[in-house]
Parts: structure tokens; C-alpha cells; sequence
């Protein structure tokens, strides 16, 4: 973890203003610490720095269904049609801000919330990166924000948006959505990885080239219930971690803090770390994140007291029934986005767990 440490030492020294674990593990993917750059055995090199010629850029198939645009909210606060995050035509309540549930992590110059509480820029730049994470944790909910990344050249940037317990413990849980930036916003790699009790190498990588996540924004969400996790973008699942505790494996067990960060990855993110961020070039680096005020998701007492969250008396939005699988529609753009999109799938990297095994779930059928 020799460049995880870096990096949050180098974060400290800069800007650091809250004393909050916002650097979980998953946030430097292990995995790549031991590989050199140009050693990226553990995926197919596709970067066209190897002399071979890039493969032929993937067709882009039509999604089976258009998602609906989401439209910023503009300051007017929405009637909560009473339906729930993630069903189509929902719209948050509006009965809390940023400041009700969040603190910012690094320099406010750097996170930038506007005036109604709904909204914020994060700004990445040679002076500091961006973090903020929630005052309270959750055990199961709906987490959603929608984002635009910059346009242009964001080489070595990491958009982070995350769960995690706070990750003291080395049994930690967690579930990642990492945005990796590349020379254009085309070929931006969403990364995904799940971490239960400590244990992580789940990574998965799509690329987000079905829409330009540059020109407007997007809404990228985690929903943790009692039987699936589903992670995703603008209602298409692009990733599913099912409970499998009735075939002895373990699930989610500990309250989680959302997280959302901006931060250098030069070391491991655009093309296997051999591209890295030139804050002279490029920077700074600023998205725009909206649609996160309100926390769909149970408030626990601590991170191991789940309170009532475990075994909740009336089944929260987010864990009814048809929430805990995926309904025919989901499951034919999973398997779309899967089909065309997938990169990387550590269920299919037989040459990384040649020695030890693939994890357990990989030889379970998915849903
Ligand atoms: C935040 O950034 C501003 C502008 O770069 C700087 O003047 C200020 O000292 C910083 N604050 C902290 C706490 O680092
Ligand atoms: C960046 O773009 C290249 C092709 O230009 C692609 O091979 C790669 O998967 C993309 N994503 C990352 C994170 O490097
Ligand atoms: C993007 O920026 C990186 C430095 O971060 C640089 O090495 C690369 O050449 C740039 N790519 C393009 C297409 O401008």
C-alpha cells in the first residue's frame, strides 16, 4: 500500500481540513500497487502503447431504452411524488441539504456548495483535491448523485463515489464507484469493486461510451439492500453483488458512510498509470454533482450497532421485494452494457486467481 500511503500524506500536507477516513482501501486498487505500469497483466492491454495497434473502437449499440434525461434541479425545490429512488418519475424530497448531511473533507475552496444546499462543484488542482463524506452511516439505502465530469484531457483523475465503513478494522465493507479519466471524456472507465469483511479484488471496468458523461449530467447509483447491491448509471445495472450468506458467504454486515472524492490517480488510473495528471496541461479539474441531499438510506446508531437497520419492521423503499432482484427490463440492459461494455471482470481473470481461486461468488450463478 506503499502509494495509498502517499497519497493520503500527500493530501494531509495540503488541504486536509477534517480528520475523517475518506481513503478507504479500494481507492488505490491493491491489485495494481504490485504491478508495474506497463505490466498490466491482470486485463487486456488495449492502451495502443505497446506497439500493437488499439483494437477497432467497440460499435455503439443503441441502449434498449433511452433513460430519461435527468434535469438539474434549478433551485426549485420538487414535490416528492412518493415513489422511490431509483423508480422511474421519482424525485427526491427536498427536506434536506449538503449541510444536513455531509461535511466537507478537504479545502471549501475545493468543494463548492451552492447556495440551496442541492448542488456542489469539486475542484482537483495542483493545490488540493476534493472530499466530502456524510456525517452519519447507513446500513442499506440508496445512494445517487448526478454528476458531470469535465470535458477534455483528464488524464490520472479518480471521480470516487462511495460507501465504506470507516476502514480502521481491516474487516471493513465497501462499495465503489470510481470514475477514471482518460485523454478524452470518450473511453472514461467506470471501475466498480466490492469489499466485505476486508476482502476486495472485485474490480470491474466498463466504459462509459454510450453517452457523453462529459456534456450533461448522469445519475450514477448504488442501491444496498438486504439481498442484492446493484450499481449502476442512469437506471441501467451495470454491476450486481447478490447476499449469498445462504451458500455460507458473507455479506454486508456494518454501517457505511457515503463518500465522494476527486483525487490524483496518475499511478494506476488512465492506461494503467503510464498516462498521469499535468496539472499544467490540464487542471484544474471541476465536476458538478446535484440530486444527493436527501439520504435515502437507514441511519445507524454506529457502524456495528445496526439498530433497528438489520431487521427493520416496515421494509425501507429501497428493499422491497422487487428490490431484491432484478426485474426482466434491468436484466436485459445489464446484459447489454455487459455485452458491449465490460472491460474487465474479475470473475473472468483466470490468470490472477490461478493460484488462490476465483472468490466465491464468481461460481455461483449471478442472479
Ligand atoms: C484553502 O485554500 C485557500 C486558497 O488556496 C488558502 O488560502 C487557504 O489557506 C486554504 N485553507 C486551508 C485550511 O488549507
Ligand atoms: C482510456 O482510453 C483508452 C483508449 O484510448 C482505453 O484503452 C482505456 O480503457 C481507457 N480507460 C482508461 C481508464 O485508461
Ligand atoms: C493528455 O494529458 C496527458 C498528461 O496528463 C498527456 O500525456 C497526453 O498526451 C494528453 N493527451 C492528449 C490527447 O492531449
Amino acid at each position: 500500500m506503499e502509494r495509498a500511503s502517499y497519497a493520503v500524506a500527500l493530501l494531509a500536507v495540503t488541504c486536509l481540513i477534517a480528520s475523517v477516513n475518506v481513503f478507504a482501501q479500494s481507492n488505490i486498487p491493491s491489485f495494481l500497487n504490485d504491478v508495474e505500469p506497463d505490466n498490466t497483466a491482470w486485463m487486456p492491454d488495449n492502451s495502443g502503447n505497446d506497439g500493437n495497434p488499439s483494437p477497432p473502437a467497440p460499435v455503439t449499440p443503441t441502449p434498449p431504452t433511452t433513460p430519461a434525461t435527468p434535469s438539474p434541479s434549478a433551485g426549485s425545490p420538487p414535490a416528492s411524488t412518493g415513489a422511490c429512488p431509483g423508480d422511474p418519475g421519482y424525485q427526491e424530497p427536498w427536506d434536506s441539504t449538503f449541510w444536513d448531511n455531509f461535511n466537507i473533507v478537504t479545502n471549501g475552496t475545493h468543494v463548492r456548495v451552492s447556495a440551496d444546499g442541492d448542488a456542489c462543484d469539486m475542484q482537483l488542482d495542483a493545490d488540493c483535491s476534493a472530499v466530502f463524506g456524510s456525517k452519519y452511516q447507513y446500513f442499506t439505502g440508496y445512494f445517487s448523485a448526478k454528476l458531470q465530469l469535465p470535458c477534455g484531457n483528464s488524464s490520472g483523475t479518480v471521480f470516487a463515489f462511495y460507501t465504506s465503513s470507516d476502514g480502521k478494522m481491516d474487516d471493513h465493507d465497501e462499495i465503489d464507484i470510481e470514475l477514471l479519466g482518460n485523454e478524452t471524456s470518450k473511453h472514461i472507465t467506470m471501475q466498480t469493486n466490492i469489499f466485505i469483511n476486508g476482502v476486495g479484488d472485485r474490480e470491474m471496468r466498463h466504459n462509459l461510451d454510450w453517452f457523453d458523461p462529459c456534456t450533461s449530467h448522469h445519475d450514477y447509483f448504488i442501491k444496498w439492500n438486504s439481498n442484492i447491491v446493484v450499481v449502476g448509471v442512469d437506471d441501467i445495472p451495470l454491476r450486481v453483488h447478490m447476499n449469498n450468506e445462504k451458500n455460507g458467504l458473507p455479506y454486508f454486515n456494518k454501517g457505511q458512510g457515503l463518500y465522494v472524492s476527486y483525487w490524483d490517480g496518475s499511478s494506476w488510473a488512465t492506461q494503467g498509470g503510464r498516462i498521469k495528471i499535468d496539472y499544467a496541461m490540464n487542471a484544474p479539474f471541476i465536476a458538478n454533482l446535484n440530486g444527493f441531499h436527501h439520504m435515502s438510506a437507514c441511519q445507524v446508531p454506529s457502524e456495528r450497532d445496526l439498530g433497528s437497520c438489520k431487521y427493520p419492521a416496515v421494509a425501507p423503499c429501497w428493499d422491497r421485494p422487487s428490490d431484491h432482484y432484478l426485474t426482466a427490463k434491468q436484466k436485459t440492459d445489464f446484459e447489454w452494457a455487459n455485452n458491449n461494455f465490460c472491460i474487465y471482470d474479475y470473475c473472468k481473470d483466470d490468470q490472477r486467481f490461478a493460484s488462490t481461486g476465483k472468490p466465491a461468488e464468481c461460481n455461483i450463478p449471478l442472479y
